[in-house]
């Protein structure tokens, strides 16, 4: 799977992703991703992005003309490459969302920056997404958020002893609660059912917990 990033900040990008569970699957090829600094598509001597937007107002505007080429280009490296602007307008995104964006070969993401894009990018793209209801001052973090969930859904990327299958979100539900030594710690122990060996009892109160965990927790997710 490839993911391609145009940003500003491309740095940012990297520090989020090449380390760790993505660092190793980016290591063993099972990843890659790159990205495009969209100040080398920028206008003239200063490489200009971005301008201020027509009827006044705050801030500025990533221009449309300058992501245009930026986005060419990407298609053009990366055929049927599945364009996402970031944004949050956009759709919001969950875990069926990333089992969905698991399944394709090549995606690109557009970060957005400043107070935000000309409204004509959305023509551009094929897909907008949110990462939640708040507002982020770039595309990035979302972008990187994205590139880790989606990655750990792919084949090989998580270790042979992580699993994605019992993890939040699975069926719907919050994960059940882990513990590790020690035993007891300032009159906090770990549940008996754990110690006992039985693995048959283990997998019940695990069941019995997620659900607990999620109705307590995450009424909205049953
Ligand atoms: N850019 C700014 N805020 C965002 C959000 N919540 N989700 C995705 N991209 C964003």
């Amino acid at each position: 799977m490839k993911f391609n990033v145009i940003t500003l900040f491309p740095e940012t990008i990297h520090s989020l992703t090449d380390y760790s569970i993505l660092g190793r699957g980016i290591k063993s090829k099972i990843i890659e991703i790159e990205t495009y600094n969209l100040r080398d598509f920028g206008l003239g001597k200063y490489k200009q992005v971005d301008d201020t937007p027509y009827g006044g107002g705050a801030g500025m505007l990533l221009k449309v003309d300058i992501l245009d080429k930026a986005i060419e280009k990407v298609r053009a490296q990366n055929k049927g490459t599945f364009v996402i602007l970031l944004t949050p307008k956009g759709q919001k995104y969950g875990q069926s969302q990333a089992k969905k964006l698991s399944r394709k070969d090549n995606i690109t993401f557009v970060c957005g920056h400043y107070e935000g894009f000309d409204e004509r990018i959305r023509e551009l793209v094929d897909a907008e997404i949110s990462i939640g209801d708040y507002v982020l001052s770039g595309g990035e973090i979302a972008a990187a958020a994205i590139i880790d969930s989606v990655s750990r859904l792919i084949p090989g990327v998580l270790g042979k002893e992580e699993s994605h299958k019992d993890e939040s979100f699975e069926d719907g539900m919050l994960e059940y609660p882990h513990y590790t030594n020690p035993r007891e710690y300032k009159g906090m122990s770990v549940p008996e059912v754990l110690l006992s060996g039985n693995h048959g009892e283990i997998e019940k109160w695990r069941k019995e917990q997620a659900q607990k965990v999620t109705k307590d927790k995450r009424p909205d997710l049953k």
